[in-house]
């Protein structure tokens, strides 16, 4: 039994949101595992590795140094697709999306993460379009493929992350195969690939697959809505009979859900994600979309959250909240450490 899946409170993959400061706080909380957001293969291929090194981006030729972070980036054109901060080391899932398993291999042949993820649940039209995501349910053979494939040459864990199919006996179907690939865990999402939010999540579902699939761990999610507390996170695994439970929306509006200690208020978890963002130097509006997921309402009726619908720039978000020395501190460290760097390389 893989020991980096099992007795896990995992942060799900989230678009847009689990990037480097959500992930590290995650970590920071209490989580034991964090998923990075799903990020398709063909990016993946085309970007540039970056480690302990240098590389220009955009058009003004900013210099970033990876050694001055402390990080391993991977940059697609002007893009930072993925950033890995030390903190991070062994506790790391990279989620892929894909629809092929030559494609899918390219990309499994590193150990900067601790796991390579399959996306097989997104119902989202821009992946399915392209057989990705939750198309690739109905395709057990080119399930059986993209995860023989990267089997073949990871030398990292392998896992899958799917939904449940429309009936019980296609699931379990589905989840045998999958095991029989030799992966070393199974997220189940317990939604059809038609099912949202205000549906209920299919814990009996879920529970049929954990009895049947018992050689490797099974991690449960889509129950946020009913995680309140930290112990809450332990009853739903219990009530799933899974090994480990994955948590989305819930770790996204309130990241010290992972804190044993129990949570702090949105306003500490907002300081704290934005010292993250600062140090690790996310852009606006990756910052800007995780600040207002913790607000929610409180963007309409606090000055704070007001102040960050109208901001334009990772400093004014942290000026909304007092952090505007924090930024300015990061700032002047990330120049001292390039100066020093640059001193030492024109030597
Ligand atoms: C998601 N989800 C998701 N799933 C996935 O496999 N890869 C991804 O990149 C994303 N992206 C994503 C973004 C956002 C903003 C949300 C809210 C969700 C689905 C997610 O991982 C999870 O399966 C569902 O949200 C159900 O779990 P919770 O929210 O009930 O814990």
């Amino acid at each position: 039994m893989s020991e980096l899946y099992s007795d896990k409170k995992i942060l799900a993959p989230m678009v847009r949101a689990c990037r480097t400061p959500l992930r590290v706080l995650c970590l920071m909380y209490g989580a034991d595992l964090c998923y990075t957001e799903e990020i398709v293969d063909q990016k993946l291929i085309g970007a540039t590795r970056t480690v302990n090194g240098c590389y220009r981006i955009g058009k003004y030729s900013i210099i970033l140094y990876t050694e001055v972070l402390g990080t391993i980036d991977y940059c697609y054109g002007d893009e930072i697709i993925l950033r890995l901060a030390p903190e991070e080391k062994g506790r790391c899932i990279l989620q892929i999306g894909t629809n092929s398993g030559e494609k899918a291999a390219e990309v499994a042949n590193g150990d900067d993460v601790a796991g390579i993820d399959v996306n097989m649940g997104c119902p989202k039209p821009f992946s399915i379009h392209c057989g990705m995501g939750a198309a690739l349910l109905k395709e057990t053979e080119k399930v059986k493929q993209i995860l023989t494939s990267i089997k073949a040459v990871a030398i990292v864990p392998v896992s899958c992350k799917i939904r449940v199919l429309d009936n019980e006996s296609d699931t379990l179907n589905l989840v045998r195969e999958i095991e029989k690939c030799g992966v070393s865990a199974i997220t189940v999402h317990g939604r059809r690939r038609d099912e949202r939010q205000p549906d209920a999540c299919r814990i009996n579902e879920i529970r049929e697959v954990a009895r049947l699939i018992t050689k490797i761990p099974v991690i449960s999610n889509g129950f946020s809505a009913e995680i309140n507390t930290f112990e809450d996170m332990e009853k739903w695994r219990s009530e799933t009979e899974t090994s480990s439970v994955m948590i989305a929306r819930k770790a996204l509006s309130t990241p010290s859900i992972f804190r044993k200690e129990g949570v702090l208020s949105k306003y500490k978890d907002i300081e704290n994600f934005l010292e993250l963002a600062c140090k690790y130097d996310e852009s606006y509006t990756m910052t800007k979309y995780v600040v207002q997921r913790m607000l929610g309402g409180d963007q309409e009726h606090d000055p704070r959250g007001r102040a960050t619908v109208l901001s334009g720039s990772v400093l004014q978000i942290c000026r909304a909240f007092g952090k505007d020395e924090v930024y300015e501190n990061w700032k002047r460290e990330r120049q001292r450490k390039q100066n020093k760097k640059r001193f030492r390389t024109d030597e």
